[in-house]
């Protein structure tokens, strides 16, 4: 009989060093006909795993238009985290997935989409991101807005340079007051503020919202200010999780097993949930 929580074996083959505390691996499938099989959407997660140490729950923070590899950015936060950062390229850890359901791009088609992230909360997000500007004629204005406490909190820091030459791409890239440098050339101000300043229209728009959970309660009512109907607003969660399949009962939200029906939510659904998540 299969069973259902045998990793598959990965090898890191690129290693990206993000900030002082989170890295991205880049990886690849040991096996060739997983390799080449192995299909997810944008949003769904796995569970990463050190042998002998245990796992992890990451995004997948690469696109599923991108295949061949899958990535993960993670931040240096416990036991399997600090583990995993003092692995190399060419090290083998364990990986299962993809679970969860997912961002729906296809519903995206013909709108605007605004992408609104803080810190860490990018990566879920670069997915779409990806997933989006790899199908880019499928939608109209595509408007970035990403804010981290400093500039050395900033994440994929070759990716904002490539979006901001991008012509079809609105890239809004800040730091709280306090965290600029001298030749920071973006914007100072915490996200919901950035986000009211650079006024994307509600209109045939989607919002796709992801980072602390005090930056994500400040830009709901930005988002409804700029006309945005909370059915068009979506997040994902992170409830601490062990199976990522619906068995354990560890990461339930009322009567919701988050990883079965989430990660992703929209600002609907969340209403609808117990205050807990
Ligand atoms: C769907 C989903 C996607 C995620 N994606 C990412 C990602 O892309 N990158 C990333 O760095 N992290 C992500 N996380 C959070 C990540 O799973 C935890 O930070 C990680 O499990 C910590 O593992 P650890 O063994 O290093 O830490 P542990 O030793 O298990 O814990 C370290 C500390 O973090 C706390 N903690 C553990 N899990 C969570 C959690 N889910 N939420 C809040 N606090 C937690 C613990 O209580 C403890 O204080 C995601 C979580 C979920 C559920
Ligand atoms: S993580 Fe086990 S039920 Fe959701």
């Amino acid at each position: 009989m299969n069973n259902i929580y045998k990793p598959h074996l990965m090898t890191i083959k690129e290693i990206t060093d993000e900030t002082y505390d989170t890295k991205t691996f880049k990886l690849e499938f040991q096996d060739k006909s997983v390799a080449k099989s192995f299909d997810f959407k944008t949003g769904q997660f796995g569970e990463f795993s050190v042998f002998g140490m245990g796992e992890s729950t990451f995004c997948i923070a690469s696109a599923p238009t991108r295949k061949g590899y899958i990535e993960c950015t993670f931040r240096k936060s416990g036991r399997v985290t600090n583990s995993l950062a003092e692995f190399d390229v060419g090290d083998t850890i364990g990986f299962r997935g993809p679970y969860g359901n997912c961002f729906p791009v296809d519903k995206f088609k013909g709108k605007n989409i605004v992408f609104i992230s803080g810190g860490i909360g990018l990566a879920p997000i670069r997915s779409v991101i990806w997933n989006c500007l790899d199908l880019r004629k499928n939608f109209k204005d595509i408007t970035i807005v990403y804010g981290a406490k400093t500039v050395a909190d900033l994440i994929y820091k070759r990716e904002l340079e490539e979006w901001t030459k991008m012509a079809d791409v609105n890239l809004v890239k800040a730091v709280d007051p306090g965290g600029e440098t001298k030749d920071w050339d973006g914007k100072v101000g915490l996200v919901p503020m950035v986000l009211e300043s650079a006024k994307p229209t509600g209109k045939n728009s989607v919002a796709l919202v992801c980072g602390p959970p005090i930056m994500i309660k400040f830009t709901l009512p930005v988002l409804d200010k700029l006309g945005f109907d909370l059915k068009d607003i979506y997040t994902t969660l992170e409830n601490r999780m062990k199976c990522g399949l619906g068995k354990c009962g560890r990461c339930n939200v009322g009567k919701v097993y988050v990883c079965k029906e989430g990660p992703v939510f929209t600002a609907q659904q969340l209403k609808a949930l117990p205050a807990e998540y």
